[in-house]
C-alpha cells in the first residue's frame, strides 16, 4: 500500500478550520467549553482547529482503539486512557479525527452522557459519506468524503503518515 492522489490539500483543510473554528466560536460564546480531543489521530486537527477558536477553552483527550492494524472496523472499544477532568455540567465538544462506522463515536458518546454533561457534540474533521452506521449528529463536520481508506493530518495506515499535511488516499502498490 502507497500514498495515492490528494484528496484534500494543507490549504484546503486550513480554509475548512477557520470556517469551523468561527462557528465553534459564535456558538460556544459565553459558554464553558472543554474540547475533547480522541486520540491518537485528533491531535494535529485539534491543534490547529483550536487556534481558530477564540475562547477561552480548556483541553482534556481520551485514547480509545476500534482498529488494530486492519483497516476495517472491529466494532471494539477500549478506552485506553480516560479525560483527566470530571465533565459534570461542562460544555463538551468531541473532536474526532474521521467518523467511519460510527462506533467509536457511538459508544463515546453513551459513555460521557452518563457523566453528565451540560451538552456534548460532536466536531469531526472527516466525515465518511455512503457508509451504513448508527444515526450520529454530528454538529460539526471540515470535510465528507467518500468510503475510501485516508491518510494524513493525524490519520495512520498502521500507525504511520499521521504527519501528512494533507490527506491522502491510500492505494495499492
Ligand atoms: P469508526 O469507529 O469506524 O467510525 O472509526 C473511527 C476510527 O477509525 C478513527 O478515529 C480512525 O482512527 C480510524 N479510521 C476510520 N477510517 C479511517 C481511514 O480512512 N483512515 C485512517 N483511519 C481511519
Ligand atoms: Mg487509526
Amino acid at each position: 500500500m502507497k500514498v495515492g492522489k490528494v484528496l484534500i490539500s494543507a490549504e484546503e483543510i486550513q480554509e475548512a478550520l477557520v470556517r469551523v473554528g468561527r462557528q465553534i466560536t459564535e456558538d460556544y460564546a459565553g459558554k464553558d467549553l472543554l474540547m475533547v480531543g480522541i486520540l491518537k489521530g485528533a491531535f494535529v486537527i485539534m491543534a490547529d482547529l483550536a487556534r481558530h477558536v477564540d475562547l477561552p477553552v480548556e483541553f482534556d483527550f481520551m485514547a480509545v482503539s476500534s482498529y488494530g492494524d486492519a483497516t476495517k472496523t472491529s466494532g471494539v472499544v477500549r478506552i485506553l486512557k480516560d479525560l483527566d477532568e470530571e465533565i459534570e455540567g461542562r460544555d463538551v465538544l468531541i473532536v474526532e479525527d474521521i467518523i467511519d462506522s460510527g462506533l467509536t463515536l457511538q459508544y463515546l458518546m453513551k459513555n460521557l452522557m452518563v457523566r453528565k454533561p451540560a451538552s456534548l457534540e460532536i466536531a469531526a474533521f472527516l466525515f465518511k459519506e455512503g457508509v451504513d452506521r448508527p444515526p450520529l449528529d454530528v454538529k460539526y463536520k471540515a470535510f465528507n468524503i467518500g468510503p475510501e481508506f485516508v491518510v494524513g493530518y493525524g490519520l495512520d495506515y498502521q500507525q504511520k503518515l499521521r504527519n501528512l499535511p494533507y490527506v491522502g488516499v491510500m492505494e495499492e502498490d
